[in-house]
């Protein structure tokens, strides 16, 4: 890895009471799946995720955006966990308190192996009833798409926060518990422009926890007890976690 990773660094995580890690798209990147600043392909290449991530667009075209999300699913499900998704799964392990706050909707933390990942946007792998609310993690094929909620027969939605919408309450106030009681919060491949999610670091921060930003994005300034790395996630995460665990987990 060329990033050379700081041993104030390494220290800070080796001894961290609780850290609170918060991802983006970027995590999933190296899993083969797009970040949603990255345009559409194919058959989507002609909207962007914040135009189909609606309920307007759900309300005006419920087949496309069923249909969006469907194709989304089948691709993650082809898709495979990456070492940065490893290496936070190794990371809960081997400390004391460890929060997992995502944006991603993909599923990939836990089939990685974290444990109780926040899912502030919702999961792909999951369908709603858009008038009751019921949750279904599986539903039958239906001629009808989307297919009809089995029951109350009104239309099943992808079980994602659109954009315009509120978030889960209780996952958020999770969130904001760990951004305000972490010592050290990991923001890794998220661009911070989508809120409340984007405000998680800066509550970590100003109550004094040490702050690691991970992307690909221009070099940001950062404060002092603030680290940042210009690196993939799948190759700083696994060098971070080895180096302040470099013992395999006692049995
Ligand atoms: N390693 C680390 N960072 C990466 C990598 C990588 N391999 N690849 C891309 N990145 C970084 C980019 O530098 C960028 O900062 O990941 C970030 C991706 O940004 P976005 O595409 O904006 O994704 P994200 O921040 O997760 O979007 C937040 O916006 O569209 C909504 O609800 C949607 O959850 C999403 C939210």
């Amino acid at each position: 890895m060329d990033t050379p990773l700081p041993d104030d660094l390494i220290e800070a995580l080796r001894t961290t009471r609780h850290v609170a890690v918060l991802t983006g798209a970027g995590v999933s990147a190296e899993s083969g799946i797009p970040t949603f600043r990255d345009a559409q392909t194919g058959l989507w290449a002609q909207y962007s995720a914040q135009e189909l991530a609606t309920p307007e667009a759900f309300h005006r075209n419920p087949r496309l955006v069923w249909e969006w999300y469907a194709s989304r699913r089948e691709r993650v499900t082809t898709a495979q966990p990456n070492p940065g998704h490893y290496a936070l799964a190794k990371l809960e392990a081997r400390v004391p308190r460890f929060t997992l706050i995502t944006q991603n909707v993909d599923g990939l933390h836990l089939r990685a192996g974290n444990s109780d990942p926040i899912e502030l946007h919702g999961n792909l792998m999951r369908a709603r009833c858009s008038v009751e609310g019921t949750v279904f993690t599986s539903w039958a094929a239906h001629e009808t798409v989307p297919p009809p909620c089995p029951n109350c027969g009104a239309l099943l939605r992808p079980d994602i926060v659109w954009f315009g919408e509120a978030l889960p309450s209780a996952a958020l106030n999770r969130a904001w518990t760990a951004a305000k009681s972490c010592d050290l919060f990991l923001s890794i491949g998220t661009s911070g422009v989508v809120e409340p999610a984007a405000s998680l670091p800066r509550i970590a921060y100003n109550r004094g926890a040490t702050l690691v930003l991970i992307n690909l994005d221009v070099a940001t300034s950062v404060g002092p007890r603030s680290f940042y790395l210009n690196a993939r996630s799948g190759v700083v995460l696994p060098a971070l976690v080895s180096a302040a665990f470099p013992q395999p987990a006692s049995a």
